[in-house]
């Protein structure tokens, strides 16, 4: 086993959101008479190595039977393999060899019983699922974890996810990352607002991050271009766009702070169904508004 570091206890309260969802899903996808025809997919689209390692800065909030302190901390694979209730299929996707291997030993040693349902691919998140969502077929539903360190997401791929129809999507959207790559005096150089136009499918997060000020001065008015953003308006702008394509989008996100408070993350949901839509929003606003 090699855990990977990285998280704190947002790394807990993001899972803990994705869980609560899954255990709703499940339990509604396998009682009712009609939902349980269909066949249920899970996708960790940045799965992981199934285990993390606590990072050195990270308190220690949780321990074992004995009070001993635990080192090591459960990823979202293992979380979702260890539910009462089951998917039919799970694709786990890794983009580094080492952990795809170690997460593929993991799941053959502590989850013999849902080996076989299990695939693990080794292969970037973004062009996996281009090609998965075309094989699907009408009896299918999905939930897809996107959980990226960073912007590895692209817009091409969440448009694809929302025309599927098929598709409850959460994804860790680093809305502290793209803060960064804003400038306060100005628009950022070429090479990282292309990256944000991929992030977000259009050119216009220019005039909502740097709406355009006229100052008036004696003789003359000035345009200036100041950034007028902060994390909580970059996520909303990244819902508002879901919202253009998904056929419903929870209205608040999960905010994930650090441990002096200053938002690091946003965590998504949106729903690509249009007759599952509103129950699995309101589930989401549910659990999103107690985490
Ligand atoms: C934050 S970690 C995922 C953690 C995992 N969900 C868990 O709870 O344990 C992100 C993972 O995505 C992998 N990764 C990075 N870029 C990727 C990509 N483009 N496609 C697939 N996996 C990628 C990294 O190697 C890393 O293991």
């Amino acid at each position: 086993m090699s855990p990977q570091k990285f998280g704190g206890p947002w790394t807990e309260q993001k899972l803990a959101a994705v869980e609560a969802y899954l255990k709703a899903y499940l339990k509604i996808f396998t009682a009712n008479p009609i939902a349980s025809q269909l066949t249920r997919h899970y996708v960790d689209a940045f799965a992981g190595s199934g285990w993390r390692q606590w990072a050195e800065d990270e308190p220690q909030l949780w321990t074992d039977e004995e009070g001993d302190a635990l080192r090591f901390a459960e990823g979202s694979v293992r979380k979702v393999l260890g539910l009462k209730e089951a998917f039919h299929r799970y694709w786990l996707v890794e983009k580094n060899s080492k952990h795809a291997a170690d997460l593929e030993a993991m799941i053959g040693n502590d989850f013999p019983a849902r080996a076989a349902n299990c695939t693990v691919v080794c292969r970037d998140a973004n062009d996996f699922l281009l090609d998965w969502l075309a094989r699907l077929g009408a009896k299918d539903r999905v939930v897809i974890f996107l959980d990226p360190y960073g912007m590895a997401v692209r817009w091409t791929t969440l448009e694809k996810l929302a025309r599927s129809r098929k598709v409850d999507l959460w994804m860790l959207f680093p809305s502290a990352s793209v803060l960064r790559m804003l400038p306060h005096a100005g628009p950022p150089s070429e090479a990282w607002s292309r990256r944000l136009t991929e992030l977000f499918g259009t050119e216009d997060w220019r005039d909502e991050f740097y709406p355009k000020d006229v100052i008036m001065d004696l003789f003359d008015s000035i345009e200036q271009t100041q950034r007028k953003v902060d994390s909580s308006s970059v996520a909303d702008f990244m819902l508002r766009r879901l919202g253009e394509v998904f056929a419903g989008v929870a209205p608040k996100a999960l905010v994930l702070y650090n441990s002096r408070r200053s938002p690091l993350f946003h965590l998504v949901f949106a729903a690509a169904n249009p007759k599952g839509a509103k129950p699995a929003i309101r589930i989401a606003s549910h659990i999103i508004g107690t985490s």
